[in-house]
């Protein structure tokens, strides 16, 4: 059997739990709030406001933890996208995830001491950590604090449109979740990637 790789270090697997918990709070407040009935809420409107800015101000301060271990650390070289042959990459990445789990065959990228993500992974995780991740929190940090949003775009209110695109890219994001802990049972066992995240060792096939 092949060598466990140490591929998770101990701040990566702290700023993940942060992340991952913070994630269901402001995802459980967000929908409370967006769908309320005032008569009956999932959690009450005043308590699910004050949660969902806690939480999503710690999850900001718990981003610079990400940000500051990737540009200082080996980690974020695994984020570094080549172009030139990408597209095939993500097909054969693609069908992999479609048929070749469950024809047991082996996987099209294997990971190793210097590739921790296969194409696919590390085009979402650089899409969700780079692009949708800051978008949200500047959203986030417009909505707590108004005054400095631009009053009216193309005479549509600011407020409205940050709205708007808080809740856009939260929708993503709580899409991302539910894809990212399905994939994330693809591994050794269906365990084997929870297990990583505790530990810090990639399970070998
Ligand atoms: C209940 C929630 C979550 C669970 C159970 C979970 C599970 C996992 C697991 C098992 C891994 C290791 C497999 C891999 O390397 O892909 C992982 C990695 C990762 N997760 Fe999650 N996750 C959760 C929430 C989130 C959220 C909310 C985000 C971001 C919005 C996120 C972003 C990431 C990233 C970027 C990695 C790769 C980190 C690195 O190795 O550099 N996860 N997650």
């Amino acid at each position: 059997m092949a060598e466990r790789i140490y591929l998770y270090p101990i701040w990566l697997r702290i700023w993940h739990g942060i992340n991952a918990l913070l994630f269901l709070v402001l995802l459980a407040t967000g929908l409370s709030m967006q769908y309320s009935n005032p008569d009956l809420p999932l959690i009450r409107f005043d308590l699910a406001v004050q949660f969902h800015n806690i939480a999503g101000l710690i999850l900001s301060f718990n981003y610079l933890i990400f940000l500051a271990g990737n540009f200082s650390t080996k980690n974020g070289s695994f984020y570094q996208l080549k172009l030139s042959g990408l597209y095939k990459e993500l097909i054969l990445q693609m069908e992999y995830y479609l048929f070749g789990v469950f024809k047991k065959r082996p996987s099209p990228f294997p990971v190793t001491k210097s590739r921790k993500f296969n194409p696919l992974q590390k085009v979402t995780y650089l899409i969700t950590m780079y692009g949708l991740i800051p978008v949200i929190i500047i959203t986030g940090l417009a909505l707590m604090f108004p005054e400095f949003i631009i009053e009216k775009v193309f005479q549509s209110s600011g407020i409205f449109l940050t709205a708007i695109l808080h809740t856009i890219v939260g929708f993503m994001l709580s899409m991302f979740l539910v894809i990212h802990v399905y994939f994330s049972t693809m591994g050794s066992s269906p365990i084997s990637n929870f297990k990583s995240m505790m530990n810090g060792y990639h399970e070998p096939h």
